[in-house]
């Protein structure tokens, strides 16, 4: 494969829509709060004891104390003891298949989430080139496949031309592509969205591209907590209570038509300055209503959302949260809040934490390069116990499998080296010695197999 060196990589690549507006003292990760050594209780909330997701809320939860989500917990919790290296042998490789909840992931390689803005039709049906997009990356290994942001709402998409689940007609346009992912053996998983005050921007076929879409070229206004615009988005309108309880259904709706597609784990976007996370993070939210204030209040919308869609989706299926970990922004969201939020999140049956970081206040900078990501995914996996993948700029197999071999996290995902080499678990089987026979090759390929 080709191992790209990190300097052609930049954050500037990422969906994150992170406009170069230095409107914010830019920080970098403090060595300290990265290695879990940070001043205790140093985020605003940590400082005045609150706590996020009652004990009510925690009871009420349907899958909240599923035994398999408890199972995962125990085992980072004995890791933990353990010590970091220590027990390498009990530690998962790439190709070790993972349990969460009712199914089995056959490996631990798997595809973020990674929108692809190639609806044309605006109707946010999923095409035959999502079809191949997907499924030849399942042919291609991956153990799960995160299809991109998906819209709970028509004016919660990132641009006109992102997929959606907001209606049931566009439930039987998933179906080939799940019934295509499954077959190829990998998982189909869905991230569900809403963009929030980062909604109606442009994309590279509608043009528009870092900016609002005008409404007369198909955009629309946006919403948020609060009306703060986004580097030089449109300024949001921020939403009445009811209209909050209507996208928390809207969540709900549109986990339900995945299930319906036939997607077997559900990812709730909680990163990247979407409107979940608008709501988390204290630089976005001003509101002084429940959903805002201390950690309680800016978590609630997403712990509702999380309650609505377990409450509708079976049993068995895994709830994944993606969190961004940090904003990089001095008094913004940061680890030690990510760390209790992980841990109401397990209480409220989420089965993973997709740790991430960024995107959500505009102007920042980030120490890019590879794995810069991996600190944060290793310390929500062992402070909160939950399972977590780990993402951004993994880019070579040995590098891969030591952030398992390490502790670091449950699974590894492959982004922009998935999308330049559909085959990157395939070709990373053969780097690292694993037999064709036991490599994830699908049955009419095994001729050709690296
Ligand atoms: C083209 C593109 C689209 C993306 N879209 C999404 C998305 O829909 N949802 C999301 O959570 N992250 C999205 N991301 C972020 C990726 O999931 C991933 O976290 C990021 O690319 C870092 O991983 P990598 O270095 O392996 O690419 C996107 C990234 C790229 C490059």
């Amino acid at each position: 494969m080709s191992d790209t060196t990190h300097d052609e990589l930049t954050h500037e690549n990422f969906d994150f829509r992170g406009f170069d507006l230095p409107d914010l003292k830019a920080v970098t990760l403090n060595a300290a709060n990265a290695s879990g050594k940070g001043p205790k209780g140093s985020g605003p909330d940590g400082a005045n004891g609150d706590t996020i997701g009652g004990a009510g809320k925690a009871g009420k939860s349907k899958g909240g104390n599923s035994k398999k989500s408890e199972k995962g917990g125990k085992a980072v919790a004995k890791e933990k003891n353990e010590k970091n290296g220590v027990d390498k042998k009990s530690r998962p490789g790439l190709f070790t298949p993972m349990e969460l909840r009712g199914i089995t992931v056959r490996n631990r390689i798997w595809l973020p989430p990674m929108c692809t803005y190639s609806v044309f039709a605006r109707d946010g049906r999923p095409t035959p080139f999502h079809y191949q997009h997907y499924v030849s990356r399942a042919f291609g290994g991956f153990g799960m496949i995160i299809a991109e942001a998906t819209a709970v709402a028509p004016e919660g998409r990132i641009s006109p031309c992102d997929t959606g689940l907001w209606e049931d007609g566009q439930i039987d346009a998933w179906r080939w592509i799940v019934d295509g992912i499954r077959e190829a053996g990998a998982v189909p998983a869905i991230q569900l969205n809403h963009a929030g005050r980062k909604a109606s921007t442009g994309c590279f076929a509608l043009g528009y591209e870092g900016q609002s879409v005008p409404e007369e070229a198909g955009g629309w206004p946006t919403v948020a907590p609060s009306p703060i615009a986004f580097g030089g988005l449109a300024t949001p309108r921020a939403l009445s209570v009811d209209e909050v309880h209507g996208i928390v259904g809207a969540f709900a709706a549109a986990a339900g038509r995945a299930v319906t597609a036939g997607f077997q784990a559900i990812q709730i976007h909680a990163a990247h300055g979407y409107l979940i996370s608008q709501f988390l993070d204290p630089l976005c939210n001003e509101r002084d209503d429940e959903y805002g204030g201390g950690l309680t209040g800016r978590s609630r919308f997403l712990i509702e959302v999380v309650d609505a869609v377990r409450g509708v989706v079976p049993e068995d299926m895994p709830v994944l949260v993606r969190v961004s970990a940090t904003d990089w922004a001095a008094g913004g969201w940061d680890l030690d809040q990510t760390i209790a939020l992980a841990k109401v999140l397990k209480n409220h049956g989420v089965d993973l934490v997709d740790v991430s970081t960024g995107g959500i206040v505009a102007g920042v900078s980030i120490p890019v390069k590879p794995e810069y990501q991996v600190p944060f995914s290793e310390q929500v996996r062992l402070k909160a116990e939950v399972p977590v993948t780990a993402v951004g700029l993994i880019t070579k197999p040995k590098e891969a499998a030591k952030v398992l071999s390490r502790g670091k996290a449950d699974a590894v995902e492959i982004g922009r080296a998935g999308l330049r080499d559909p085959f990157w678990p395939l070709r990373a089987a053969n780097k690292l010695g694993v037999p064709v026979t036991e490599a994830p090759y699908a049955p009419q390929y095994v001729r050709g197999a690296f």
